[in-house]
């Protein structure tokens, strides 16, 4: 490690966090010391990077002393409870966590969308969740070409964005089920493998999970449209990295499934595969370990005017998560 900032991972033995290593030394950013966090549980593991081993420390209220950039992927009550003592130490945080996303005097960003909205932070940028991240994506350029009206979006989202427990019981169930074994549910609610739960995060008293709640506010914000109609339902698949997301929009102006190709081709961080002659979109296994989304299955909408249907992949650990937060850290120190 050479010149650069003193960063902090806390959750770093999670998915994320994990994740959160890889794109530090891949995306080469400066970092002079790291320093990384999990529970009791993790002290004493390693983790790698940069060739190095570094050891896991607990997180404690001492950990920020020195910290120049923070990044929280360890859970909502972590974040509240860590992330103000950190900007306390002097760090600004950079949050994964749902804690501080519709705060108000927290900015929630998607560098490609609005990497203006850092400027406004007084110690704490958060990163959207994964879904509305890789949604969010192919929004903005229709929105601007085009201007939203209505957006109607179904997620199919990977075990990974629940954690390395999601990882682990998806491959635990998987396996008892090819020994002809008994599958135990120990995490998700009910039975992941060779099953579909629509239902992520707790219900709210309308019927709405807290995940197709957090997608509707989370979109509205980046985008600064906060009345857009948004209308979700998410649903965990047995699938172990990438969500996919099912969109259909309205739009005030007409757009050509065409004109939408081009509009998705030339927007960072967002690519097009859409060759139904050729069998070509995304799919979770080949979008894995991306850090662009990928847009398919681009076609008019049958049933109304100005509508579009299409089809958006993404690496929810990267993109979703770490690419993100770390595309954050990059815009902090420009
Ligand atoms: P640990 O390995 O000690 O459990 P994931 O999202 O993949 O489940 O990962 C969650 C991350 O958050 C892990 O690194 C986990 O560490 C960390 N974590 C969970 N609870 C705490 C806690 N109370 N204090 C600090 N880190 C925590």
């Amino acid at each position: 490690m050479g010149a650069g900032y003193v960063v902090a991972v806390v959750g770093a033995t999670g998915a994320a966090g994990s994740t959160t290593l890889t794109i530090l030394e891949e995306r080469k950013f400066p970092v002079r010391e790291l320093r990384c966090y999990a529970s009791e549980r993790s002290a004493g593991k390693t983790v790698a990077f940069c060739g190095d081993s570094l050891r896991v420390e607990q997180v404690g209220a001492e950990a920020f002393k020195g910290v120049e950039i923070a990044f929280f992927s360890a859970g909502s009550a972590q974040s509240r409870e860590y992330a103000p003592l950190a900007v306390k130490a002097g760090a600004v945080v950079v949050d994964k966590s749902s804690a501080f996303r519709m705060d108000p005097a927290v900015p929630l960003v998607v560098p490609e969308i609005n990497p203006h909205a850092v400027k406004g932070h007084a110690g704490i940028v958060a990163s959207p969740n994964c879904t509305t991240v890789v949604t969010v994506m192919p929004l903005k350029p229709l929105h601007d070409a085009a201007r939203l009206r209505r957006v109607i979006a179904t997620s199919y989202q990977a075990v990974s964005g629940a954690g390395v427990r999601g990882v682990e019981e998806l491959r635990r169930q998987t396996l008892a089920w090819a020994r002809g074994e008994a599958l135990k549910v120990e995490f998700f609610p009910h039975q992941i493998a060779f099953n579909l739960i629509p239902h992520i995060d707790k219900f709210a008293e309308n019927g709405y999970t807290g995940e197709e709640i957090k997608l509707v506010n989370e979109v509205r914000k980046i985008l600064e449209l906060p009345d857009l109609a948004i209308s979700p339902t998410t649903v965990r698949v047995p699938v172990f990295t990438a969500h996919s997301i099912a969109v259909n929009v309205e739009t005030e102006e007409p757009v050509t499934p065409r004109r939408a190709r081009e509009l998705f081709a030339d927007f960072p961080g967002l690519r097009v595969w859409d060759e139904p002659a050729q069998n070509r979109y995304p799919m979770p296994v080949v979008v894995e370990g991306q850090d662009d989304c990928f847009v398919g299955r681009i076609r008019q909408d049958l049933s109304l005017a100005n509508g579009l249907n299409f089809w958006v992949v993404g690496d929810q650990l990267r993109k979703g998560a770490a690419t993100n937060a770390v595309q954050i850290a990059e815009l902090l120190i420009r």
